[in-house]
């Protein structure tokens, strides 16, 4: 008998506002145009003020508990990722168990930028493995708005806001490729390239909380490339071949990245989950939320192969194959 991590319910939360391209255009040199065409991105979600991660990770969070059957009193523990904490400490994590009235268990952040859902995924996923946790709660949740420099056209029209939860729980498995679940990670990173994405301030350096800043045509001829090797590398440790995938779930932050990954893997568009159109990057939660957008559709059928794959400042970048 095998332990597996298997998903029993997802949920997620988007703010109110919606920021539709064209309102970039009335400050900026930039329109609609450029950024569909070049970007994929339609609209995306606004924090309002005082909305903030851990507040939209517990409204995902009570969402995939809902979708679960489940009350927080199941939960073991919570692995949050996000680059985005409301504060530098405690964890943004222990801040969705107060909000869930959580009295046990514990909770704690993971922090690989855009990667974060994956790396916390891994987390969750070993310590199932390890016997250590049954149920876990995974969330991304990010208010990358408040991280943007509103002057630089090249990365404030790409980011959005939001949060997306799933609940792991442990089942049982034959240790087979056929098994229900996790069935195998692979996580990378190289910090040598932090120049390629990183935020210019932090507490022990600036003592400010800094914005984002990028140079994206040399990211994103990286990350076509990372994403297809780690996504090839998951599949070969779970035993399976690309040809054997039903969907690839990747991170949503460019839709000509998300294509190019798909064909190196040989799949067509319409097995590939894409929901950046119109939540733009919300870095560590945008596969939570691609995720449970498709889900709720009722895309996925059970059994199925899924790839998650996602890279990010860092470098860090990694793939998931799981099965429905
Ligand atoms: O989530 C973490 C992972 N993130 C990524 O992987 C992002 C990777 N990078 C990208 O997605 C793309 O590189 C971008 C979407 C960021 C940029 O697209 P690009 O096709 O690589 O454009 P570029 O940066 O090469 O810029 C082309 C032109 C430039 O003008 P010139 O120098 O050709 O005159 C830019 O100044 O487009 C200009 N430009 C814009 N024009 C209108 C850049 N941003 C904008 C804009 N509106 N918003």
């Amino acid at each position: 008998m095998t332990i597996r991590a298997a998903v029993c319910g997802l949920g997620h939360y988007l703010p109110e506002r919606v920021v539709e391209n064209e309102e970039f255009a009335r400050t900026l040199d930039t329109s609609d145009a450029w950024i569909r065409s070049r970007t994929g991105i339609e609209r995306r979600h606004f924090a309002a003020e005082g909305e903030t991660s851990a507040r939209m990770a517990a409204r995902a969070a009570r969402a995939a508990l809902d979708d679960a059957g489940l009350a927080p009193a199941d939960i073991d523990a919570i692995v949050l990722a996000t680059s985005t904490p409301d504060l530098t400490f405690p964890s943004t994590a222990t801040m969705v168990q107060a909000a869930l009235g959580m009295k046990g268990g514990f909770a704690f952040d993971v922090q690989a930028v855009c990667a974060g859902f994956i790396f916390a995924l891994a987390n969750a996923d070993a310590m199932i493995r390890a016997g250590l946790v049954r149920r876990v709660l995974v969330i991304g949740a990010e208010t990358f708005s408040r991280i943007l420099d509103f002057s630089d056209r090249s990365t404030c029209v790409l980011f959005g806001d939001g949060a997306g939860a799933l609940v792991l729980e442990a089942v049982e498995g034959a240790g087979t490729p056929q098994d229900r679940g996790i069935l195998a990670v692979d996580l990378n990173s190289d910090g040598s390239q932090r120049e390629l994405l990183y935020v210019d301030g932090g507490v022990s350096s600036t003592g400010t909380v800094g914005v984002l800043r990028m140079q994206g045509p040399e990211l994103f001829k990286q990350a076509v490339n990372k994403l297809a090797e780690t996504a090839l590398a998951a599949l070969e440790k779970a035993g399976l071949e690309p040809g054997d995938l039903d969907w690839i779930v990747p991170h949503q932050a460019n839709i000509r990245i998300i294509a190019g990954t798909a064909k190196k893997l040989g799949l067509e568009m319409d097995h590939v989950v894409v929901t950046l159109q119109d939540h733009g990057n919300t870095s560590a939660a945008s596969i939570p939320l691609a995720l449970s957008v498709a889900a709720a559709r009722g895309s996925f059928r059970p059994g199925e192969l899924l790839l998650l794959e996602a890279i990010g400042g860092g470098l860090a970048w990694g793939a998931v194959a799981l099965r429905w």
